[in-house]
């Protein structure tokens, strides 16, 4: 009798060649090997105190399996691509160790609901490993915020300056973001924590298996309720690539801010050259490629979740092969999203910021303007007229070449009477942030609040 892989005597013959290329998941789901042993090991205990099989089976399966996985590991024993996964490959290099025991190991289960397991035990091992990279990077940037905490910047709206903040500000709404994609990350590892098997093809099983014990043993929080559905579902995989996703576009705008700061035309900031490649024919250059390709990365972790949609639109109930087709768009993002963090965690701890120049640049363009229209409103001029009034001063300082405090006093009361001699102290860079000394405000009372929660936050 053949026990080639999944093929029974039902088959008197093998795939073609082009078929079983297309066929096997060996090459990508060999990542898998970690969480399908601790799978096989958990199964084949529960069986035997279920008195399913012998105690003397489990043994020789649970100390035959560490020996398979640590010869995979170590490249003594190779993968076979005919024998298509990586759950055929580990079950049949069993065997051929240890015999019959090993082929009672698939007693009660069938791939399906032992991927669907693999699967999620990945997705929750991923998202925890990836929660401690956005931390990392959040701890970074709460540093970088800390160490500034007094230099002021022009913030932007349009990419046109707008009004005055602090850096730490700007870098704390990055903190900000990261901190929810972490809470986004944390929820599909949280719903992925559920247990198929038992599930079986699709139909559960005859045998009376301990579903409990077996979600106890690999840490599930709960066991999956419709077997049909346990076997055919992915939209944890979904939810958990559409959080990495949301995370790749906040870090891309970071990467996209740092390439911005770094031109010539904002000179902001300089960057460690550990993150900065140089041109093959212009010797000047010095390039902010790291930051580009996390911009563009968010092109792939986009993909991945579209490929993962498009794969599950319209499959009927219940375990289709489309579902291996899952797993590539899976590792891509985790890998690629993985990748893109642990670049940021030193990249944002080489940004060298010019301070001076960031000053210089809140000094030019008219960014106190909102400042004028505040203080006439403050006065009791309605907030409509006090904003004209101060967009004829800002008209008048830019036809005269002038900055807004170097204006005359008589020639602000041109424009409104009821400016006095005390408007000129509404018209300080770092008394204008602090001003708004309102919760989520860029006040320097304000974000130390916001920098001593977001350690609170990470020292949990
Ligand atoms: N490699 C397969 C997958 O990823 C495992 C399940 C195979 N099941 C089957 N009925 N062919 O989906």
């Amino acid at each position: 009798m053949s026990e080639k892989g999944a093929r029974s005597s039902r088959f008197s013959g093998a795939l073609v060649p082009e078929a079983a290329a297309l066929n096997a998941s060996i090459d990508f789901d060999k990542r898998l090997l970690d969480v399908d042993v601790a799978g096989s090991c958990a199964h084949a205990q529960m069986l035997a105190a279920q008195g399913i099989i012998s105690d003397a089976d489990a043994d020789a399966i649970v100390s035959g399996l560490a020996e398979v996985k640590a010869e995979f590991e170590r490249g003594e024993h190779t993968y076979d691509p005919s024998l298509e996964d990586i759950h055929m490959n580990v079950e049949a290099r069993l065997t051929e160790k240890i015999g019959d025991p090993g082929r009672r190991l698939h007693t009660g289960r069938s791939r399906n609901d032992q991927v669907a397991t693999d699967l999620r035990l990945y997705a929750r091992s991923a998202a925890a490993d990836i929660i401690k990279l956005i931390d990392a990077v959040r701890g970074e940037l709460v540093e970088l915020a800390a160490t500034h905490i007094d230099v002021i910047m022009p913030g932007y709206t349009h990419l046109q300056r707008a009004q005055p903040v602090r850096l730490s500000h700007h870098l704390m709404a990055y903190e900000t973001m990261l901190r929810r994609d972490r809470g986004r990350v944390y929820d599909a590892a949280e719903r992925a924590s559920e247990c198929p098997l038992g599930s079986g093809a699709l139909a559960a099983t005859t045998f009376p298996i301990d579903r409990h014990a077996v979600a106890n043993t690999l840490g599930f929080a709960r066991i999956t309720q419709n077997s049909m559905d346990a076997v055919s579902d992915r939209d944890f995989v979904v939810e958990l690539i559409a959080a990495l996703a949301l995370c790749q576009v906040h870090l891309s705008r970071l990467g996209e801010e740092i390439w911005l700061w770094l031109s010539q035309e904002f000179r902001f900031a300089k960057l460690d050259e550990g993150y900065c490649s140089g041109s093959s024919i212009m010797p000047q250059k010095v390039n902010p490629d790291i930051a580009e390709l996390i911009r563009a990365k968010t092109g792939r972790v986009v993909g991945d979740w579209v490929a993962m949609m498009t794969v599950l639109k319209g499959l009927p109930l219940a375990y289709n092969k489309d579902l291996q087709e899952t797993q590539e768009p899976l590792y891509d993002a985790v890998d690629t999203v993985s990748g893109s963090l642990r670049v940021c965690i030193g990249m944002i701890a080489g940004i060298d910021f010019d301070v001076v120049r960031l000053r210089e640049a809140v000094g030019e363009g008219y960014l106190l303007a909102t400042e004028l229209a505040d203080y006439l409103a403050a006065k009791g001029v309605p907030f409509r007229a006090a904003h004209d009034a101060a967009g004829a001063v800002v008209r008048a300082a830019i036809d005269s070449h002038h900055s807004l405090a170097a204006l005359e006093l008589a020639e602000l009361k041109r424009h409104h009477s009821a400016f006095e001699a005390d408007v000129f102290e509404w018209l300080d860079p770092d008394a204008a942030i602090n001003r708004r000394d309102i919760v989520g405000g860029p006040a320097r009372s304000q974000v130390l609040v916001q920098i001593a929660d977001a350690k609170a936050d990470l020292k949990q």
